[in-house]
Formats: structure tokens, sequence, C-alpha cells
């Protein structure tokens, strides 16, 4: 007999992962891939945070749990880096140091939302936004952020439908477009949420990786905002699985509750790591020389016609290239992306994965890794490209 299975549960994949697990097996085959499919940076934390987690692990006090919302000095060393960056101050008791900053959405989305509840996200868009909206029984609600809209979402759509969302999820710089907002469209951005009773989630995890600016926080503006980040970006940590949130006053309770349940706390040695990411911002700021001469490089070095009428990528670490104008014939971003991968032996993932109606029509390519990566990629795409295209 057939048992019980979810149907709230049953999301599409991540196609970014399932690429990456895809990877694998070509790589145990010996396979010499170049991998432009995961945003991680190849190069490791400054070695202070490993020093500090490699101590931490002789240490008799850091085999224990930690409390709900991380360890306190960590929590005071995030607060002071909003001092260091954005010139403000969070108090550290609004601070919650969470598991990457995958289940500070899960946080945000449990402590400020009912099920039936509408959020309004970027399309195209982080895929783990909606499918984990859609597991725990929101609504997302897509706002057309492609090209001919600028690449930046229509807020005034929202304004003239029939019902407000009761929340706005964006991300500055955002994935898959690299496109950053500016500090006036963050400020107004914030005050329409407020003025119309919309509670705002932003996703700041890509700051630190913009090349012509830094971009201001939505805490500067909102004292009702959740703002949402993480070390596994600029800092490098990854797979330390280690993020936070700044949370509004009216939230902490509930969330505390909910992350005392969900997870107990996050880990104590990678919060030992973490407490000194904010002491090098020079080493990690070399990571982002490089990531803007990688982007330039793609840029440079890529077919006019592979990339097409791309996203501005000013920021993060992603170009999300147009296929249109390749050929009529392709027509699927998934198959374009395994052709790619096994015949190229370049990774990338399927536009597909970040926007459901158009992305057949994009590829994402992440220029996050070594910049030796990058004049291998663009060699083997301008090889393997015209007899793809002349066989299609
Ligand atoms: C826009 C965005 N938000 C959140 C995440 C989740 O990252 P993590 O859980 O590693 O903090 C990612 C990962 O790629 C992302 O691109």
């Amino acid at each position: 007999m057939a048992l019980k299975v979810s149907k709230t549960s049953r999301i599409p994949p991540f196609l970014a992962m399932e690429t990456m697990n895809a990877t694998r097996d070509l790589e145990a085959g010996g396979v010499d891939l170049v991998h432009l499919e995961i945003g991680q940076p190849s190069t490791p934390p400054p070695s202070a945070v490993l020093q500090a987690l490699s101590k931490s692990l002789d240490a008799t006090q850091t085999h224990g749990y930690s409390i709900a919302f991380g360890e306190m000095p960590l929590r005071r060393r995030i607060a002071a880096h909003y001092g260091d960056w954005y010139g403000c101050r969070p108090d550290p008791a609004n601070v919650a140091v969470t598991l990457g900053s995958s289940l500070g959405f899960v946080l945000a989305f449990l402590g400020a939302f009912d099920r039936g509840d509408r959020i309004a996200l970027a399309n195209p868009g982080y895929p783990a936004y909606r499918n984990l909206m859609m597991a725990l029984g929101l609504k997302p609600v897509l706002l057309p952020s492609r090209s001919v809209e600028g690449w930046v979402p229509q807020l005034e759509a929202l304004a003239s439908g029939d019902e407000l969302p009761d929340g706005l999820l964006l991300a500055s710089p955002a994935n898959p477009t690299g496109v950053v907002m500016s500090d006036t469209d963050v400020k107004h951005v914030c005050h329409w949420c407020n003025a119309n009773g919309v509670r705002l989630i932003m996703d700041e995890i890509y700051h630190g990786l913009t090349f012509d600016m830094r971009p201001a926080s939505a805490l500067l503006y909102s004292d009702s905002a959740i703002v949402v980040n993480s070390f596994s970006k600029y800092f490098c940590m990854t797979g330390w699985r280690l993020g936070w949130v700044i949370l509004p006053d009216d939230l902490l309770e509930i969330t505390e509750r909910l992350a005392q349940n969900l997870y107990i706390g996050p880990s104590r040695p990678m919060q030992e790591g973490a407490m000194v990411a904010f002491d090098d911002y020079d080493t990690l700021d070399q990571n982002v020389l490089r990531y803007r001469e990688n982007r330039d490089l793609l840029l440079r070095d890529l077919p006019p016609e592979f990339l097409g009428d791309m996203a501005p990528a000013d920021g993060a670490f992603y170009i999300y290239a147009d296929l249109t104008q390749l050929s009529e014939k392709v027509l699927n971003s998934v198959d374009f992306a395994d052709a790619l991968l096994r015949e190229a032996h370049v990774a990338c993932t399927p536009g597909v994965d970040f926007d459901q109606e158009l992305g057949h029509q994009h590829l994402r390519l992440s220029y996050a890794g070594s910049t030796e990566d990058m004049v291998k990629a663009s060699r083997r795409i301008n090889s393997w490209l015209p007899s793809y295209l002349k066989n299609l």
C-alpha cells in the first residue's frame, strides 16, 4: 500500500544543486570540468578564520549547544560590522545567527507570515525563496524584473493590484541578474513597505560584492524589515553553513522559539571561526577585485550572441546570459546547459531555475572561481559553440 507523501512539499528541484551532483559523477569518471554553476568562491576564508576554528576544536567549552540565536560575542561583532560598513549599529539582541541564510529565510517566513499569505518577489530570482514559500504554504507573487523592465522588480505592479501582498522579498545585489539597487531605491522600498503595511525581507547576502559602490542596508531606512545576510559569499565560508538575520523587535520572541525548536542553535566551533571574519576586509576585498577581472574577461571573450541582451552584472558574481540571439532552435536552457556540460565540459545553471516562464532563454554563469578557470571556460565555449549550433 502506498503511504502518504506530502503534497505541499512537492517542490521543484534546485537545478544549480542538481547540476553540481551531475558534475560530481562526471569528475569521478575523470572528466576535467570548469565550474560556473555554483555561487561559491574558489578561495578559502582568511587564514585567521581557519586558525580560530581550529583552536576552537581543542577548547572544552565549544563542544556543547549554542544558545538559539548564537553566542553573544559573535552577535556583537556582527552588529559592529554594520557600524563599519553602513554607519548604523543594530542592537546585538536583534541579531540571530542562523544555519546559512537559508535557515534565516525559513525563520523569517515562519515568524512573519501564516499559511496562505502572499509574498511578492522578483522574477527571475533565487529559486529557494519561491520553493520554500510553497513548501510552507505561502503564496509567491512574482514581480517581473526582466530586460524590458530594466531588470528591476516593478513595485508599481503591486500598488496597482487589488490586494497588496503581506510581504515583499528583494535581493540586492540580485541573483541571477547581478542587479544592484541604488540607495534611493532601497529607501523608497523601505518607505513604501512601511506606508503600506507590507513586511519587507531584504536579502543582503551579496553585500560586499559590488564593483563601483557599496549599497545601503535596508536597516538604515526601516525598523520593521528583516535583513538577511550570510558568511557564504563575501566571507568565503560557503560550506560552513552560517548566516544571520537582523530582526525587528516584534519578531524577536516568535523567531527565537522557532530557532530553538527547529535546530536548537548554530554550530559553536563555526561561530568561533566567524568571530574573526570581520577583521580582514582587505584580504576579502582582494577577491572582489578578482571577481571584477573574471567578469570583465568573460564579457570581453565570450561570443556576444552567447551573452545576448544580458542583465547588468554590477554585483554578486553572476552573468545572466540571454540565449535568444544564438538560434531560434535553442529553446530549452536545461538541454543547452546539459550539452555544454557533457560536450564542452563547462558547468552552468539553466535559467529556468530562476524563472519558470522565460528562463529557458537564459543561462547563469558564476564567475566566483579562479581567473584561470574563466580563461578555460571562455576558450571551451568559443570552440564548442559553432559546432553545436551547426548540428542543431
Ligand atoms: C540570493 C541568495 N540568497 C540566499 C542564498 C543562500 O545562501 P546560504 O544559505 O549559503 O547563506 C543564496 C545562495 O546562493 C543566494 O544566492
